[in-house]
């Protein structure tokens, strides 16, 4: 079988898993590792095995696909390169720094494909690879109200921007898939506690045909919790993405009358990050379609858009009074 030829480009705090994961990829080869720091480049490179290059031009020609791994704001202008020169780009989360830079990447996007169909554009919402995630899906839950929770303690990283752009995009990709429809209205509540920028917020989102969902994102926990609950028709579940645990319940009617029957499901543990790469190197080579695709990554930057928006105007409402 011939491998895919993969640059992985940014290898910072989530770019060395990436590069660690291409490296010992079923069907890729790392074939190069770009980055322009000349001390985290090439001892990146050198432990997984691949020389060091500090342009993604110079990576190009040597390469049939990239993962991007750099900061967000460096997103929109190495996708236009890696578009331009024909490669497959799989794009961390969220798509691009600002709306306009997503809708100039899925410009190019579409400019590229009108010669390369085939071309595969992923973004790296890794959520939706979690076996957990998997599980609830494969049982056809349909969620009326759902409850995401993604709080942690002060980073030290990407304070540059919001935890809703960091963060809770994260759960605005999922929660729309796991609904199935676009959100209609968003009402969201925020405050800059340690930076500049919204470090707790909360966020009430309506979905096209009546499902709802609150949304809460914060770096400014004592501890760490990623957990989604959501409730359907005579059932729930409850979910926990770090243990990848699925507790599902639901209503049965036992000898005594209505009761509650809990199970919970056997999952086969994986590495959320690995499966996603795994399958945007699958995509690549024509034998596999799994992927959240850039019009995704887009829609849930636009819903991010929303919530930011929202939670201005609360803080602009608080400074009043
Ligand atoms: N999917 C997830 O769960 C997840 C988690 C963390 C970060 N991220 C995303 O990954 C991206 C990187 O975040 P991070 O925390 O690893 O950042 P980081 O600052 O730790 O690492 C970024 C790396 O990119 C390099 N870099 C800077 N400019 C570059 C350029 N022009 N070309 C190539 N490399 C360049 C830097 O030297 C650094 O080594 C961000 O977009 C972030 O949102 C996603």
């Amino acid at each position: 079988m011939t491998k895919l030829s993969v640059a992985v480009v940014g290898v910072g705090h989530l770019g060395q898993h990436h590069a660690r994961i291409a490296a010992s990829a079923p069907q890729a080869v790392l074939t190069v590792v770009v980055d322009p720091d000349p001390v985290r480049g090439p001892e990146i490179a050198a432990k997984f095995g691949a020389p060091w290059v500090a342009t993604l031009e110079e990576a190009l020609p040597r390469v049939d696909a990239v993962q991007i791994a750099a900061p967000t704001g460096f997103h929109h202008a190495l996708g236009l390169q890696a578009l331009k020169a024909g490669k497959h780009v799989l794009m961390e989360k969220p798509l691009a720094a600002t709306l306009e830079e997503g809708v100039a990447l899925l410009a190019a996007l579409a400019v590229a494909r009108a010669t390369n169909p085939g071309l595969v554009a992923q973004v790296g919402h890794l959520e939706r690879f979690n076996p957990a995630v998997t599980a609830l899906r494969e049982r056809g839950f349909k969620p009326r109200f759902l409850e995401a929770v993604r709080v942690s303690p002060f980073p030290a990283r990407s304070l540059e921007v919001d935890v809703v752009m960091d963060v809770m995009i994260h759960d605005l990709d999922l929660l729309r898939a796991l609904v199935g429809r676009p959100v209609i209205d968003v009402e969201a509540v925020g405050v800059p506690v340690l930076t500049p920028y919204a470090d707790l917020v909360n966020a009430r989102l309506k979905f096209e045909g009546g499902a709802f969902a609150t949304v809460t994102a914060s770096r400014v926990a004592r501890k760490k919790e990623r957990t989604l609950r959501a409730f359907g028709d005579r059932e729930y579940a409850s979910l926990d993405f770090a243990a990848q645990k699925l507790e599902l319940l639901r209503l049965v009617m036992g000898p005594d009358g209505p009761q509650v029957h809990p199970e919970t499901a056997s999952i086969e543990e994986g590495e959320p990050l690995r499966l996603e790469i795994e399958a945007f190197h699958a995509a690549c080579l024509g034998l596999g379609t799994d992927g959240v695709t850039w019009d995704e990554g887009q829609e849930a930057m636009g819903v991010a858009d929303q919530v930011q928006k929202a939670v201005a105007r609360s803080l602009a409402e608080m400074s009043r009074v």
